[in-house]
């Protein structure tokens, strides 16, 4: 698309701004991929930061922006089993049959990469991570652009992970557009899974949950979500780290060190007496959808405050619960 550069700027694509899913902006959104430029994308799960998977020139960028080490492999999204083809080769069963069931949504397979795919993606390994989002512009974007999108949560290094586009603004680099989807709906990450050695790997737990593919495929999956020596760095024992320190208790648990500057998190119920500056409940009805679906959004809503300590309740590990545990245990690592 030539000459979309003014139009950009007239549309305000050029600066920070957040912009309405119009055909038309999707349109220029993927020829800026195109062009070697990054774009926010909403998917299902949480923002993604998306640049063209085969433009190693515009994968750098993607590093840069969110100050991400390069031993940090991404993940290419698809659209179609073509792109799929493209990307990767000697896709074993057990991953044939969950792609099969799980995709479009929140799972990524980290399968053989194929030549096609820079080193600087898949972090010098000889595998690389895909998925196929289910979000209606996630989709549009990509079948614009016409090849995979590398893309990683849109957040800094380290950082809570955005789930709606405000969260996305701190980022600071090529950034064409950030694209309005409004809330993502699942809220956490894609559960990641390996296929070696005979046996199913979980890499990390996400919006598909252990149960759901434990039942789809009847294998044993090997846990390794907290390897000490990560084979991916989402494994990394400090992640998703607010500003705030980040402190788990259980329900009823008494708060010993409570200051007149600390935020609530509860699972189902806030509490009655106390000096909190701010408290919410996760999830009132108790369902863990919500759970996830919220968990970003209020860290981020209680960073923003500045507490000194942001006290948020455990929840049971089952089913969504593993997801949300395996982020809250990760926000709370550095302390
Ligand atoms: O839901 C999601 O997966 C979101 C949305 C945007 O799609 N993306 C996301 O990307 O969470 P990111 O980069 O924040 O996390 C991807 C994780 C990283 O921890 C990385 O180490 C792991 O995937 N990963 C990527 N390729 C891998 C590979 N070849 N082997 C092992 N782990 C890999
Ligand atoms: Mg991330």
């Amino acid at each position: 698309v030539n000459g979309s550069k003014e139009l950009l700027i007239e549309m305000g694509l050029d600066r920070k701004l957040i912009v309405p899913p119009t055909d038309e902006v999707i349109r220029m959104a993927a020829a800026e991929i195109r062009h070697g430029r990054l774009v926010v994308m909403p998917t299902e799960t949480v923002y993604g930061l998306a640049a063209d998977a085969f433009n190693p020139i515009a994968v750098s960028k993607i590093f840069e922006t969110k100050n991400r080490p390069f031993f940090d492999p991404l993940i290419c999204h698809i659209t179609d089993l073509e792109m799929l083809n493209e990307t990767a080769v000697d896709i074993p069963e057990p991953i044939e049959k969950l792609i099969e069931k799980f995709w479009p949504g929140p799972l990524t397979v980290v399968v053989t990469k194929s030549s096609k795919v820079p080193e600087i993606v898949s972090a010098g390994l000889s595998t690389v991570g895909i998925r196929m989002p289910s979000h209606p512009i996630a989709k549009k974007l990509i079948q614009n652009v016409g090849r995979p999108v590398a893309a990683p949560s849109a957040n800094i290094f380290g950082k809570i992970s955005p789930t709606q586009p405000e969260h996305t603004l701190e980022l600071d680099g090529d950034v064409a557009a950030i694209i309005d989807g409004g809330k993502c709906e699942v809220g956490i990450e894609s559960t990641i899974v390996r296929y070696h050695n005979n046996s199913l790997h979980l890499l990390r737990p996400g919006g598909i949950t252990l149960e759901q593919i434990e039942e789809c495929c009847s294998l044993n999956v090997i846990i390794e979500e907290s390897a000490k020596l990560p084979e991916a760095p989402g494994q990394l024992e400090s992640h998703y780290a607010p500003n705030s320190n980040l402190i788990l208790i259980d329900e009823g648990e008494k708060i010993t060190h409570e200051t007149t500057n600390c935020c609530f998190i509860g699972y189902k119920r806030v509490r009655e007496q106390s000096n909190f500056i701010y408290q919410e409940a996760l999830s009132p009805t108790g369902s863990l959808t919500l759970a996830a679906s919220r968990l970003f959004e209020l860290l981020h809503k209680m960073d923003s405050l500045n507490p000194e300590i942001i006290y948020v309740e455990r929840l049971p590990e089952v089913r969504l619960g593993h997801a949300i545990m395996n982020r809250l245990r990760k926000s709370s690592a550095k302390n």
